[in-house]
């Protein structure tokens, strides 16, 4: 039997990565009036996003810069691959994911996505719902469930995606710690050296790892993916090792905020809570809505290829082109009083997982997770409601949105009814 690799920590093991929100995704409580102000003045504006949202940038500071606001112009260039593109990502996600599919366009991002897209498709994750997300999400909420309080981002949102991504990739347990702490420093955009090493530490492990398990099968989805053929040839390392090392990242990070701001939204709307215990359909449409109303990658990146005009606007080639998809989401043209959180409104589609050929591989399985776990609240958590002594739920942050804690009580030792 082959030995397994260990995976090893940064250089220096006092670095946390889990400090870097606020610099490199901003602690704005509400950036939306700034939103609604850009779109009141024009749906294309001369600046780039970090600069817009008075946050500091070491990776594209001085280049020239167009923030993208309006909904019809955002449509366009999502699905325009010929006159945006997304070799931007190459100089951040890029350094510390390598090649990955986010990188690359069509017609080279195409065949990969493919293979990618097929793991991920909704008949293959609604199982993994009952094999790897529910027993993910009982054993975290066995720990604090007979207590009647907990902080639910602390202990369930930050934790159960992560876990849910470990279990499918079927990466030893004892070094969840670790794995989480180099799958987030992989998005450090403020200490970029972080990043690349987190990268270089995980690309090392997961190319023992793939030849490990060519060796001696499993039943995970390193195995799949290391056996996968094209045209007789397994995939190119760079690329299968470029995708698990986003898979670290983006399978996590973004379901941990996305379920964190569901919970928020339903906790300071209890109504709106009420009425999904009183009739469980109403799930997708909550989910829906939070990923609508604040959804967690709030900007995407392209770069323009040509000359082009946007909105009325000259954008020259090789400009950085910001799509704010946070402030389209919120576009009162579509979504009346777009500020207010309902899961009654009428369903549009939104941008959270943006449109396009990079529209998110893993749509699928974020929404069986995050069904999942309101199931989970709604059933073990009986009488759920803010903590009274504790402070509110806040969202933050700018390119991406989550609150730092969300206090909850509830009866202690509530039993989980039948579903
Ligand atoms: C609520 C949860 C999630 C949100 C809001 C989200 C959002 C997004 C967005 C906006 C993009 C496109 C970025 C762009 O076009 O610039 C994307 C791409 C991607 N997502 Fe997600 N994501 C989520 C969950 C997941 C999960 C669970 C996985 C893992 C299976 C995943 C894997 C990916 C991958 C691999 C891509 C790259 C696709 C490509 O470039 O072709 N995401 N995601």
């Amino acid at each position: 039997m082959a030995t397994l690799p260990k995976i090893r920590d940064f250089d220096d093991p006092a670095y946390n990565p889990m400090e870097l929100d606020a610099l490199s995704f901003g602690r704005h409580e509400d950036p939306y009036p700034l939103y609604h102000r850009m779109r009141a003045e024009g749906p294309v504006h001369p600046i780039s996003f970090r600069e817009a949202v008075g946050l500091p940038d070491k990776v594209f500071g001085g280049r020239r810069s167009f923030c993208v606001v309006g909904f019809e112009e955002a449509s366009k260039i999502l699905v325009d691959p010929v006159n945006f593109s997304n070799k931007a990502y190459g100089e951040n996600l890029g350094r510390a994911f390598g090649q990955s599919i986010t990188i690359m366009d069509p017609p080279d991002h195409t065949p990969w996505r493919r293979i990618f897209q097929k793991i991920f498709l909704p008949q293959y994750v609604t199982q993994w719902g009952d094999t790897i997300v529910d027993p993910v999400v009982d054993q975290l909420m066995s720990a604090f469930q007979p207590t009647g309080r907990a902080d639910l981002v602390a202990q369930f949102t930050h934790l159960y995606p992560f876990h849910v991504i470990y279990e499918q990739l079927a990466l030893p347990k004892d070094d969840i710690d670790l794995f989480h702490k180099l799958a987030i420093a992989q998005t450090d955009y403020v200490n970029m050296d972080k990043a690349v090493e987190a990268g270089e530490k995980l690309g090392e492990y997961f190319k023992a790892i793939v030849d490990q398990r060519r060796a001696e099968p499993g039943d995970d989805l390193i195995t799949r993916l290391a056996l996968t053929e094209v045209e007789g040839q397994f995939l190119p390392e760079e690329v299968l090792i470029s995708f698990l090392r986003q898979l670290m990242n983006a399978a996590g990070d973004t379901t941990y905020r996305g379920t964190s701001v569901l919970l928020t939204a339903l906790l300071q709307n209890p109504e709106q809570l009420e009425a999904i215990r009183q009739d469980r359909a109403l799930i997708p449409a909550a989910i829906e809505e939070a990923l609508r109303w604040d959804g967690p990658v709030g900007m995407l990146m392209r770069t323009a290829v040509n000359d082009l005009e946007l909105g009325g606007t000259f954008v020259p080639a090789g400009s950085m082109v910001f799509v704010l998809a946070a402030a389209v989401n919120r576009d009162p043209a579509i979504w009346p009083e777009p500020d207010r959180f309902d899961i009654f409104r009428a369903k549009k589609p939104h941008f959270s997982f943006a449109r396009g050929p990079h529209m998110c591989v893993g749509q699928h399985l974020a929404r069986v997770e995050m069904t999942r776990a309101l199931h989970a609240v709604l059933d073990r958590l009986a009488g759920l409601r803010l903590d009274p002594d504790m402070p509110p739920p806040q969202l933050r942050g700018a390119m991406m949105r989550v609150p730092d804690h969300i206090h909850v009580r509830f009866e202690p030792n509530g039993s989980p009814p039948p579903r």
